[in-house]
């Protein structure tokens, strides 16, 4: 059997941002029926901060935590793809996501993103007589269809989440790759033969993280704030 190294791989701000969301998420999902649209609306502000934090830190973060790095082209996805169900954990083992799971990493931030910008815009008018704070400031037809549209993402958003838990799972059963624990104490076991790649990671400053998250959570405030008192 292959020696193993242990390696670093997430960093704390990535990984803070991933259970966060997770929560945010499945807070406004709890949240949306019942008389909790208060904690809906909240939780769906929080996941509009982490989402900004998240974009901001695809551009300034650890390497791996970069756009750049995982959102790669075609030719590199199609070839991961093929290798998918012959190719060992050496072979299919990267320093972060790999090129399918890029991809997938950018549609679900997407789609969240989505689902709470057009939050901002829905209305509850029959027993909950909810308006999201930009309400007042959208035509009718607008708030209409971002009504429409927040209804109707998150059917996306379950298939996308769906396909994403059970692509961790498949990696935990079947390739019998742990990502889900990288994912939270941030270190991965790899075979020896490829922990070089890993030693390549640049760590971003976690203070810098927690700093630009603040901002978001802060800018998303003085939004809604302004928007209420407006
Ligand atoms: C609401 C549900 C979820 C959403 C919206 C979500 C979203 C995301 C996003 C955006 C990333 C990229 C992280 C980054 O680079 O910042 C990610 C990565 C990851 N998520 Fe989730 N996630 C969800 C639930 C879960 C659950 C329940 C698990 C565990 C079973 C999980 C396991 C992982 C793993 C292992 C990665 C790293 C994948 C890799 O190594 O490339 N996620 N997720
Ligand atoms: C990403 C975060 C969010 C998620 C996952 C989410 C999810 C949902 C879901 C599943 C529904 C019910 C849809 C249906 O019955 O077909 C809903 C309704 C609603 N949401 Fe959100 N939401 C989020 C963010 C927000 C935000 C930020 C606001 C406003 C501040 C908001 C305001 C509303 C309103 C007013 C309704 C209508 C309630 C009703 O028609 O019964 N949501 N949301």
């Amino acid at each position: 059997m292959n020696a193993t190294k242990t390696v670093r791989l997430w960093d704390f701000p990535v990984r803070l941002f991933h259970w966060s969301l997770v929560i945010a998420i499945v807070t406004s999902w709890w949240t949306n029926q019942e008389l909790m649209i208060d904690i809906h609306a909240l939780a769906g502000y929080c996941v509009l901060a982490l989402v900004l934090f998240r974009i901001a830190w695809g551009f300034v973060g650890s390497s791996n935590a970069r756009f750049s790095n995982f959102l790669t082209g075609p030719r590199k996805v199609f070839g991961y793809l093929m290798k998918l169900p012959t190719g060992g954990v050496t072979e299919l083992t990267y320093p972060g996501h790999n090129p399918a799971g890029g991809w997938m990493v950018a549609v679900l931030i997407v789609l969240v993103a989505v689902q709470a910008i057009s939050g901002l815009f829905a209305s509850e008018d029959t027993f909950l007589f909810f308006d999201g704070p930009l309400v007042a400031y959208a035509s009718s037809d607008i708030a209409r269809t971002m009504n429409f549209i927040h209804h109707t993402n998150i059917n996306l958003i379950y298939i996308a989440v769906g396909l994403h838990v059970f692509a961790a799972l498949f990696y935990l059963v079947v390739k019998r790759e742990n990502l889900i624990r990288a994912m939270v104490t941030g270190m991965h076991h790899v075979p020896e033969s490829i922990a070089a790649g890993f030693m390549q990671i640049r760590f971003a400053s976690p203070v810098l993280g927690i700093a630009i998250l603040v901002v978001c959570g802060l800018a998303v405030w003085a939004l809604v704030a302004v928007a209420r008192g407006g």
